[in-house]
């Protein structure tokens, strides 16, 4: 299938893999740009721009596809050293940036200059036109369903990737909720030009994190997420569990007096322990509604040639099947 994004991307399918911390290593991120799509690799889950260089370094070993790497710009104390990140991704060939939370603007001059695309995920139409204003080649619309962070507009994408398409001007991956075939054809009946997923692509062979998480991932049904830090304007959809109930708990006894370190214990190094120690319970963690649409764990190749060939049979049959009929 060849969409905008394919073009702009040089792949073969429109589908990519979104940045998720401590799952977006480079055996996923290969396996995706692999099989047709484009993986990315989770920048700062790689503690130093040293060591995101050794991780692209080992992707580009394990694949010659394309392959993106996310930079997410969180508020924080503590701030990276972003010109590092970016400077690892430069010197290491990455032809494409998966921007995330703040606007990119600081890194779009060094990254333009280096030929890099870049697409920046945001979760509204008025961030989508930023986007779009500073040289953002594509944009990620991340709809109310997604995993991590939706923002707090709470607009899902049957409404929001319509919206988007009238607005926009460059090309647009929905995202969000995304998890095969139907998901694709409608997302591009909608406007995009492809898709991009997160929790489905959790729920692969290749998916470098515990068996514990992706069982987690089948046992859940689409009734068993929860929005976390709301009252703090840092909305999260996490798997709901004992830790996110007594988080959701303080939440409500704290009321709009919450701070961060109230709930320092149920997200503050988390993600390690869930992904590579298989403690499922440690404390909140991403994942989207999606969940309730996944039942198998495929590996990254079986996933995508399985959306493509059914999206082949909805557009050629299904669909075309209506008018004819
Ligand atoms: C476990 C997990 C971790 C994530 N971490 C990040 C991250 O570090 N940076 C980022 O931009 N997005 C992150 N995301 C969001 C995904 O890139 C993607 O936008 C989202 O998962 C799409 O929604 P879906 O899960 O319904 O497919 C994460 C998502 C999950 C499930």
């Amino acid at each position: 299938m060849r969409t905008k994004i394919t073009e702009l991307f040089g792949i073969e399918h429109p589908i990519m893999q979104g940045g998720m911390h401590y799952v977006g290593l480079a055996e996923l991120a290969a396996a995706v740009s692999n099989a047709g799509g484009i993986g990315t690799i989770t920048g700062l889950t790689q503690k130093t721009a040293g060591d995101l260089a050794n991780e692209i370094a080992r992707c580009k070993d394990m694949t010659d596809k394309p392959f993106a790497v996310n930079l997410t710009f969180l508020p924080s104390l503590n701030p990276p050293d972003y010109p590092a990140y970016v400077k690892a991704i430069i010197e290491g060939g990455v032809k494409v940036v998966e921007t995330a939370g703040r606007n990119p603007q600081s890194v779009m001059p060094h990254l333009k200059d280096a030929g890099i695309k870049v697409i920046h995920k945001c979760t509204s139409v008025r961030h989508a036109l930023k986007a779009q204003a500073i040289g953002c080649d594509a944009v990620s619309v991340d709809g109310f369903e997604c995993g991590g962070h939706p923002g707090e507009d709470d607009i899902p994408n049957m409404i929001l990737l319509p919206r988007a398409a009238a607005e926009l001007e460059i090309p647009f991956l929905a995202s969000g909720g995304m998890a095969d075939a139907r998901s694709l054809v409608a997302s591009i009946a909608m406007g995009a030009e492809g898709m991009n997923m997160g929790t489905r692509f959790m729920a692969t062979q290749e998916a470098p994190i515990h068996q514990n998480v992706k069982q987690a991932i089948l046992d859940a049904t689409e009734l068993d997420t929860r929005l976390v830090m709301r009252p703090l304007r840092n909305t999260e959809r996490v798997l709901n569990n004992p830790a996110v109930e007594r988080l959701l708990e303080k939440e409500k006894n704290l009321g709009k007096d919450i701070k961060f370190e109230d709930i320092i214990e149920e997200v503050a190094g988390v993600y390690p322990k869930v992904m590579q120690d298989g403690a499922t319970d440690a404390g909140a963690w991403s994942c989207g509604m999606v969940v309730g649409l996944i039942d198998d764990i495929p590996t990254c190749q079986e996933l995508i040639d399985r959306i493509m060939k059914e999206a082949n049979q909805l557009i050629q049959h299904r669909l075309a099947g209506l008018l004819n009929g």
